[in-house]
């Protein structure tokens, strides 16, 4: 069906675009022997997020939501010094030593332990700003975490939000209500910045209606 045939372009995508790369494999392998869960941008997804760091040529990038630093290790390659916000010590530790391991330079990468809505209004007061802004975090925040992404991004920086569809279609009628209202419906008439919903198959992902999700991409004006 129509399904398998989305999932089945994403896998020639995967297989015909993206090259062997034993340094993204080693960051997936030791995030899930180290019993991270298993929620990274697809191979795809993080190309994307390199390609769009350099066509801007982002050299400071703020991620919410480390987990084992896939995304970290993207934004590295493109040329951007990270500072990525993760509330779990865990995932932070293991983030550290996956990116040592593919050899990102230690100055590249500023990890911040914490709730992102605690370190983000210190980031504004302290004068920080950010070329790209990453928020793949709690989907119940993807509103809040984007109006500080707004605030910190320079004018013409982006700010991208993950998993906009699947937060949609999750947890029944009233989250999806929530959260309708609280994220489209909120930057729809957000007047700093003008956006887009990019759609997404992922076919790495095996259980059906997960292999459908989209992003929202956003640029400061
Ligand atoms: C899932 C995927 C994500 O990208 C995320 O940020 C959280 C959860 C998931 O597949 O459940
Ligand atoms: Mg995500």
């Amino acid at each position: 069906d129509k399904l398998h045939t989305a999932a089945t372009i994403d896998k020639l995508a995967h297989t015909n675009l993206l090259r062997p790369d034993p340094k993204l494999d080693f960051i997936i392998a030791n995030s899930k022997k180290n019993n991270l869960p298993d929620i990274t941008v697809s191979p795809l997804q993080g190309a994307y997020l390199g390609i769009q760091a350099r066509l801007i040529g982002a050299k400071s990038v703020l991620e919410i939501g480390t987990l084992g630093g896939y995304s970290t290790l993207h934004f590295v390659r493109a040329g951007a010094n990270v500072t990525s916000i993760d509330i779990s010590e865990r995932h932070q530790q293991v983030a550290r030593a996956n990116l040592a391991e593919a050899g990102a330079a230690d100055a590249a990468v500023e990890f911040v332990l914490g709730a992102a809505l605690d370190v983000l209004p210190r980031l504004a007061r302290e004068g920080r700003v950010f070329d790209l802004v990453f928020v793949d975090a709690d989907w119940d925040e993807q509103y809040a975490y984007f109006d500080w992404a707004v605030k910190l991004a320079r004018p013409g920086g982006c700010v991208y939000v993950d998993n906009v569809i699947r937060a949609l279609l999750a947890d029944g009628e009233d989250a999806v209500q929530g959260r309708k209202e609280s994220l489209l419906t909120q930057v729809g008439r957000d007047q700093r910045v003008s956006a887009t919903l990019v759609p997404t198959v992922s076919s790495h992902k095996l259980v059906s209606v997960d292999m459908f999700d989209g992003f929202l991409l956003a640029v400061k004006l």
